[in-house]
């Protein structure tokens, strides 16, 4: 609850003089407004949890400012204690309609206000437990079906991508002992070409000049290229349903592999290798790689959550030659992890959509919106920190956490 920020509004400076002198031993940051209008300023410009304003003040006053804030649609929870010099109980209803959430009477009384704060610091902590307790409800309710749809989809897919897959390494050694065969008939019709029809018999010269109209007809330079693209690509592309795959299954029951020691960075230099091919031509990676502790982990995982994430950078990046940072180091909390990109940020709509499965701003055909679920499943398996910062058309950091400990 650090951080916390407390809006004093009151027109009488004694007052406000008052409070500041009696607050100021608090941990808190407290932020003193003259009137209304300045108290729904400094709340909108600071994100203040709790608002102790005066109830009569020039312009809006500190019941129209309850009003404001109630209506302010705001993610976290604030807490409004009214002044009143009256104490009626008609006011403390009117204020009770406009939201307030406790009262204090004039004169005010120091051990008081002390006190009124700490049931709000208390109030704001249950509320923000609340919402991180039912947002993860529903985050696991979600996952849990769409986990079962996953798992059969995978299963389903990877059977025959399993077969394509190897009949396609056949097709492509076919491929070359057919052409090497082609080129051996081509050198014979050469041969023959050059000799008489009297030296082999008008029919074959006539066979011959067929052959060779066929080969123009069918284009058989540009055919014999083109099944190598042909199988290249189809080789790409089974590579993509194999990572869809492999992201479908992780997000249905993360891998079943044993935890191992590993150094984070050589995971992050080897999952470097395996992408770099997606990654030479849209960034320069810079690594700035501290000295960590070894890690007991779940190695191929933690490679998977850096692929995920460097891939998403790779692709945010838009300009030819972006900027990709990687940094690691060994703080308190355990071994940090940063991956900064300049791409094309997060719009903040989206931002707190990024973790769901299915989520992704990308084409269609281009991303299944699965990477940042299974980065979040892996990360929070081991008991890690996940966050990210980011700003639209500037870029984006992800920090990761994770903590040096035996897990179960
Ligand atoms: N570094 C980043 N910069 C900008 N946007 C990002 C970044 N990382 C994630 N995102 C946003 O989060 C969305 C979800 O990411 P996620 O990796 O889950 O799915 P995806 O990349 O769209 O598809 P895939 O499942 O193939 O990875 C992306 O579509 C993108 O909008
Ligand atoms: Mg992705």
């Amino acid at each position: 609850m650090e951080n916390i920020k407390i809006i004093f509004a009151d027109d009488d400076i004694v007052a406000r003089k008052l409070v500041l002198k009696l607050l100021s031993d608090l941990d808190f940051n407290i932020l003193i407004a003259e009137n209304g209008n300045e108290a729904w300023n400094l709340f909108r410009a600071s994100g203040a949890r709790i608002v102790v304003t005066d109830w009569e003040m020039p312009g809006l006053s500190g019941i129209d400012l309850c009003h404001k804030i109630r209506k302010n649609d705001v993610d976290s929870y604030t807490y409004i204690i009214l002044i009143t010099s009256r104490g009626e109980k008609e006011d403390t209803i009117e204020g009770l309609k406009a939201g307030a959430d406790d009262f204090l009477v004039k004169p005010l009384n120091v051990g008081e206000l002390r006190a009124r704060i700490r049931t709000g610091l208390r109030i704001i902590k249950l509320e923000d437990q609340y919402k991180k307790a039912s947002t993860q409800l529903l985050q696991s309710e979600k996952m849990a079906s769409v986990g079962q749809l996953a798992a059969g989809v995978a299963h389903e897919i990877n059977n025959p991508t399993g077969f394509v897959s190897s009949n396609l390494k056949s097709l492509a050694e076919y491929h070359k002992d057919i052409h090497g065969l082609i080129a051996r008939y081509r050198n014979l019709s050469e041969m023959i070409k050059k000799k008489t029809p009297q030296d082999c018999g008008k029919d074959v010269m006539v066979e011959i000049e067929d052959i060779k109209a066929y080969e123009k007809a069918i284009d058989l330079d540009y055919v014999i290229k083109d099944i190598d693209d042909l199988m290249k690509e189809s080789g790409e592309g089974l590579e993509r349903i194999k990572k869809i795959v492999m992201d479908l299954k992780d997000f249905a029951h993360p891998g079943e592999e044993t935890m191992q020691e590993a150094d984070i960075n050589v995971c992050i230099e080897s999952t470097l290798n395996v992408i770099w091919n997606e990654i030479k031509y849209k960034a320069v990676v810079k690594k700035e790689f501290g000295v960590l502790p070894e890690l007991v982990c779940y190695p191929q995982q933690l490679n998977q959550v850096f692929m995920n994430m460097l891939l998403n950078s790779a692709q945010a990046i838009q300009n030819p030659m972006g900027e990709i940072v990687i940094t690691t180091d060994f703080v308190p909390s355990g071994i940090r992890i940063r991956i900064r990109d300049n791409g094309c940020g997060i719009e903040k709509k989206n931002q707190s959509r990024i973790y769901d499965p299915f989520f992704t701003t990308k084409e269609v055909g281009k991303g299944t919106g699965l990477g940042m679920n299974v980065v979040y499943n892996i990360i929070k398996k081991h008991k890690g920190s996940i966050e990210f910062w980011s700003e639209p058309g500037t870029g984006t950091e992800f920090t990761i956490v994770l903590p040096v400990r035996k897990m179960e």
